[in-house]
């Protein structure tokens, strides 16, 4: 699930490997190891902070130029230094770095222990290491062919990078579901889960895909298929800077994501809203048009925050374009034998473009011939490649485990096809939908304006710092605000929080409510504020705390609420992009207050590799 990093070559590999393991830290992790090929081979891992590993190294320093790195999000066995990778086989010959699941580790394990194996951790991961390392020891196989051999026995995914003290210059790594990729630099090569810690030395990528791996040396590497095909595969350039993924001058990540989005909403429009002369231009999606626009109906599979962009993606697409539209948790959809054909669309969403969840339900949908479009925000990630047309966000790397820049990219994305599709099925009028491209150009400097106004949010969120429930309404639009709402503060702060529907209230969390509930309610779509106002009532009536989310200029939601938090007007529509940015600026300040770890939240991993 978190992050692998390797490196070959002329460096001294600790720095290389701790480097970009830190990184990574952003992934999420419980801890972290390494593993530095030195004549022999050399395991240093700790339960925590890749700070705690640095001080163990510190006191007994690790040479050597070539070495494999992890930080573990625990799947089976808890976080502590044992279950920690890297892990070895029965003879220490190789070591071994995993991010995944072997769904077929308890098999495994038996066999081998009825050969004697002895295993130390609670891992599924040590087993895949024993039976390397059985296979080569018995068998008397080669490296490639031993580690080819274990992979075809396993079930579940892996990402893995194995290193063999009889062959100190190689280190291979292998993919299936979860991502690696090749880094390649002059005499020297880095494998990582992603391209953060690759970037500051090489901008020359090769993605690995499913069922393949990489035998690497300093001066060469190959490409071949777990089933040993060799394969040539295209080297990739990678566009992200060094600067995207630093703080710069924000305490947290986050906050500096939150700052970021007039740009990345303006980045995400660039090019593509063609103000001028009416029109939306996405270039991923153009020769699929048509099939889009005449599909029986559009299915939004995604989970998370994404998910949640996928809500506001119906209620967009059922207004703006007339299309039908369903969304599904990306994790139930293929549980649920799907009814779904080549005459359907399904619309995936997803940040990383790894998620394992999401991934499976582009391949359900494919297989079933639909045809399947990604926004993705991760250039060149498994969802991007795996899907048959999208549309990148370009919000730029998200850091913090919480996703903030990416959602608003994500429903600008989906509001630009919504129009594109709309003006193309004749729902939109020449004279709406420039009223709408208009608006939704305005955007960025709305959300820039809200932005303004954050020290007033502080000061607010202070006095609801030690709140222990939270409770967020809103309705149409943002009623899938409200959930992102509550999923942002539970993420960060761990205060229990509910989004609904307002209308959901009195059926039943109308119950919750006192003198102690804060209850925000985001009341900033017209058609809706009549009743927006009644539900404010009813919450004041049990006397509890109301903060609302309301246009600038109403004043009836202001005299209601304790506090109001105003954003500038839009077509109701698009409030999501604008009513969103306080929510996100709340959970932040809250979870500052209550001294959390806000770009690490503990259990949470930024990409969910596993199902
Ligand atoms: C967001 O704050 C979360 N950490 C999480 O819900 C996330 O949105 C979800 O895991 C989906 O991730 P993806 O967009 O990378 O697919
Ligand atoms: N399943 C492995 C474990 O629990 C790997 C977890 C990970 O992806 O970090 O150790």
């Amino acid at each position: 699930m978190c992050g692998i990093v390797g490196y070959i070559g002329h460096r001294k590999a600790t720095d290389v490997i701790i480097k970009g393991l830190q990184r990574l830290e952003y992934r999420g992790y419980d801890s972290a190891g390494v593993a530095i090929v030195n004549g022999k081979i050399r395991i240093e891992k700790q339960k925590g902070k890749v700070a705690q590993l640095v001080k163990v190294i510190s006191a007994n320093p690790m040479q050597g130029s070539s070495g494999i790195g992890h930080t573990r999000w625990a799947t089976h066995g808890e976080p502590n230094d044992v279950n920690a990778h890297p892990h070895t086989g029965q003879k220490k010959k190789f070591a071994l770095v995993h991010n995944g699941i072997i769904e077929n580790y308890d098999a495994i394990r038996k066999n081998l222990e009825s050969k004697g194996h002895v295993f130390e951790s609670q891992t599924d991961t040590e087993v895949l290491a024993h039976l390397i390392e059985e296979i080569y020891e018995i068998s008397d196989t080669d490296f490639i062919t031993s580690v080819q051999l274990a992979l075809n026995e396993v079930d579940g995914t892996f990402g893995i990078a194995v290193v063999n003290n009889d062959d100190p210059d190689t280190i291979i790594v292998a993919r299936r579901g979860s991502p690696l990729l090749l880094g390649i630099g002059e005499g020297e090569h880095f494998i990582a889960s992603d391209a953060s810690p690759i970037i500051e030395y090489t901008n020359k990528v090769v993605y690995l895909d499913d069922d393949e791996m990489a035998i690497i040396n300093r001066d060469s590497y190959e490409v071949r298929t777990i089933k040993n095909v060799t394969l040539n595969k295209a080297v990739h350039e990678l566009e992200m800077s060094i600067e995207q993924i630093e703080k710069a001058g924000f305490p947290h990540f986050m906050l500096k994501e939150i700052y970021e989005q007039p740009d990345t909403i303006a980045d995400c429009m660039r090019g593509r809203l063609v103000v001028s002369e009416n029109r939306i231009q996405l270039g991923g999606i153009a020769h699929v048009l048509d099939r889009i626009v005449n599909a029986d109906r559009i299915i939004i599979a995604a989970c998370g925050t994404s998910w949640h962009a996928g809500l506001v993606g119906e209620y967009l697409f059922e207004y703006l374009a007339k299309k039908k539209v369903e969304v599904e948790y990306a994790s139930e959809f293929r549980y649920q034998n799907p009814l779904i054909d080549e005459k359907d669309v399904m619309i995936v969403i997803s940040q990383s473009g790894e998620t394992a969840d999401t991934l499976a339900a582009v391949r359900e949908a494919k297989s079933k011939g639909a045809l399947v479009l990604g926004i993705c925000n991760v250039v060149g990630s498994t969802i991007a490649r795996e899907t048959d047309a999208g549309v990148y966000t370009h919000a730029g790397p998200e850091i913090g485990v919480a996703s903030t820049k990416a959602f608003t990219a994500q429903v600008t994305v989906l509001s630009l096809m919504a129009i594109m599709i709309g003006q193309k099925n004749g729902a939109l009028s020449e004279k709406k939908s420039a009223k709408l491209i208009k608006a939704l150009n305005e955007i960025p400097e709305k959300v820039k304006a809200i932005l303004e106004h954050a020290d007033d949010i502080k000061k607010m969120s202070e006095l609801f710092t030690y709140a222990p429930n939270f409770l967020y309404l809103g309705r149409s639009y943002n009623f899938p605000v409200a959930l992102e709402g509550a999923l942002k503060l539970k993420e960060i702060s761990y205060i229990h929080a509910e989004g609904y529907p307002a209308a959901e209230m009195k059926h039943g969390p109308i119950a919750l409510i006192d003198q102690h509930m804060p209850v925000v309610v985001i009341a900033a779509t017209d058609h809706t504020n009549d009743k927006m106002i009644s539900n404010i009532e009813e919450v004041r009536a049990r006397k509890g705390r109301v903060i609302a989310i309301a246009n600038e200029n109403n004043s009836e939601v202001a005299n209601l609420a304790e506090y109001t938090i105003r954003i500038p007007e839009t077509h109701d529509c698009f409030t999501p992009l604008l009513t969103v940015i306080p929510l996100q600026l709340i959970s932040y300040y809250i979870a500052v207050n209550r001294k959390c770890d806000v770009d690490q939240p503990r259990n949470l991993a930024k990409s969910v590799t596993v199902e």
